[in-house]
């Protein structure tokens, strides 16, 4: 059974069509991977979910109830967490700050420190420091990290290895695994290495629309798709 299901989704940005039609099924248990070229609607895909773009036809459904008329905060408290591209944590407050401001409920953090910090060790080292002092790869794992706070049943993830090097690349892969064993992840990710490695299906997105989906075994072996729609 499909945790969310979106089908035939179109999205405005102002006078803008930018969604023409998505439509993207993510399994409970899988990892779903959304590709596509730069601007293809990705991230407004991920919005939309959320109802911070929200579709203006189609449906998103998740457990069951279509939630596209829903507003964003209510859409969230159904167990939905989202790590925005670019590692937007607040840079001013420390990391155990970042964290409670992610609380869903008082305590949230103290239930959930033993996964969080079992997946981020750095984090509990750096609790009291301030996001400016953190690197880019640690700023990337809190924005992660915050999304764990309350326990979410899925997992809306953009593009979480942009701008690392590769070895915070792999422990930011290896956190995604383990957290997908017991939450469903619906993943954007340009570095097709990680997609492929992480993803148990996928979805490309072009122009607004999706135009292929499949087992993301197959896609590995799809030179002329990865070359058409994704060119590396
Ligand atoms: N606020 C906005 N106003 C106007 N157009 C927008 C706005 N936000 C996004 N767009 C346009 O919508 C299209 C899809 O953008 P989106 O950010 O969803 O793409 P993406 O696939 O996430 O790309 P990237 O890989 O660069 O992150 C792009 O053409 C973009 O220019
Ligand atoms: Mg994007």
């Amino acid at each position: 059974m499909s945790l969310l299901d979106l089908h035939d989704v179109h999205t405005f940005i102002g006078k803008f069509h930018i969604l023409e039609g998505v439509s993207v099924e993510v399994p409970q248990g899988s990892v779903v991977a959304l590709l596509g070229r730069n601007g293809a609607g990705k991230t407004t895909t991920l919005k939309t979910i959320l109802g911070l773009t929200p579709a203006s036809s189609g449906r998103v459904v998740f457990d069951g109830d279509d939630i596209v008329e829903m507003r964003s905060f209510d859409i969230a408290a159904m167990g939905i967490g989202y790590v925005p591209e670019h590692r937007a944590i607040f840079a001013d407050l420390s990391v155990e700050e970042n964290l409670r401001i992610a609380e869903r409920r008082k305590g949230d953090l103290e239930r959930r420190e033993e996964l969080i910090f079992g997946l981020f060790p750095d984090l509990k080292r750096l609790i009291g420091l301030p996001g400016t002092s953190l690197s880019g790869g640690q700023q990337q794992m809190l924005a992660v990290a915050r999304a764990l706070v309350p326990e979410n049943r899925l997992l809306l993830i953009d593009e979480p290895s942009e701008g690392l090097a590769p070895v915070l690349i792999e422990q930011m892969i290896e956190a995604i695994a383990r957290l997908s064993d017991t939450t469903t992840v619906l993943l954007v990710e340009q570095n097709f290495l990680v997609a492929s490695r992480l993803g148990t299906t996928y979805v490309i997105i072009e122009e607004g629309r999706s135009v292929k989906t499949g087992d993301m075994t197959d896609l590995v072996d799809d030179d002329e798709t990865i070359q058409r729609y994704l060119g590396v």
